[in-house]
């Protein structure tokens, strides 16, 4: 696990707490760090601390990408991660949402919504930070297995398994069939990941995630060539 340093918390309030510690660090003294964040439960504990602890206007100036987004789900549907993400990241810490690179879900040319995002990555130069949650396939963002490191921005049909694990956020609406997501290429071209790992469910795709083979088949495993990874995973992961 070279590039990966690996902090294993209590659950809940010190999970919460180390990985809004490691997310502020990453952006402390990179006042317009571009930076891409999940969604998912894993990450909200942290969000809403940075939001409550780091100076006010500290993060206002964060360059903030959108990871993934349902297709054809606009802002305002309560599944919509566009919302999510400005729910429980842009709006509790200042960013101007004006300044956000969305994933359009809704556009009449996903291919070229797609490109216009990666040209976005592009021209500030790459991504400084992603943080990012384990799919419990191992997927990050909507990169489903397999995905290989070349993976560009683009629409995925979702699998099962994650249709049935995103089906708990709105459980009285359907998951949409398919999404948009940042490739696996500009996540992991990203100067440093966070990657937040909670709860029992992620035990059995956190080891060979972290510590298996390299392979499409887990894309969260390519995260071991990368030299810049912080994992924050709790026990209930780890030692279950
Ligand atoms: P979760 O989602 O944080 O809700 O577990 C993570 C993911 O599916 O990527």
């Amino acid at each position: 696990m070279s590039g990966l340093r690996l902090t294993v918390t209590d659950r809940g309030e010190d999970f919460d707490a180390t990985g809004a510690a490691v997310i502020a660090e990453a952006i402390a003294g990179a006042p317009g760090a571009a930076i891409v964040v999940a969604t998912g439960r894993t990450p909200m504990g942290a969000y809403a601390r940075l939001a409550r602890d780091l100076p006010a206007r500290s993060a206002s100036g964060l360059r903030v990408f959108q990871l993934d987004e349902y297709v054809g789900v606009t802002p305002d549907d309560p599944r919509s991660l566009a919302g999510w993400t400005r729910r429980s990241f842009v709006d509790p810490l200042g960013v101007d949402p004006d300044t956000v690179v969305w994933l359009d879900g809704l556009a009449e040319d996903l291919a070229a919504a797609c490109r216009a995002y990666d040209d976005a990555v592009a021209a500030i130069g790459g991504l400084d930070l992603a943080v990012l949650g384990l799919g419990p396939n191992g997927h990050l963002g909507f990169n489903e297995p397999p995905s290989d490191p070349s993976s560009g921005t683009r629409e995925v049909p979702l699998s099962d398994a994650s249709i049935a694990s995103n089906a708990a956020y709105r459980p009285e609406l359907p998951v949409p069939r398919s999404a948009l997501t940042a490739g696996l290429d500009v996540l992991l071209a990203a100067r440093r990941v966070v990657l937040l790992v909670s709860g029992a469910g992620k035990a059995a795709i956190v080891h060979p995630a972290l510590e298996g083979p390299v392979t499409p088949e887990v894309p969260a495993s390519f995260l071991q060539r990368h030299p810049d990874v912080v994992v924050v995973v709790d026990r209930d992961a780890w030692e279950s």
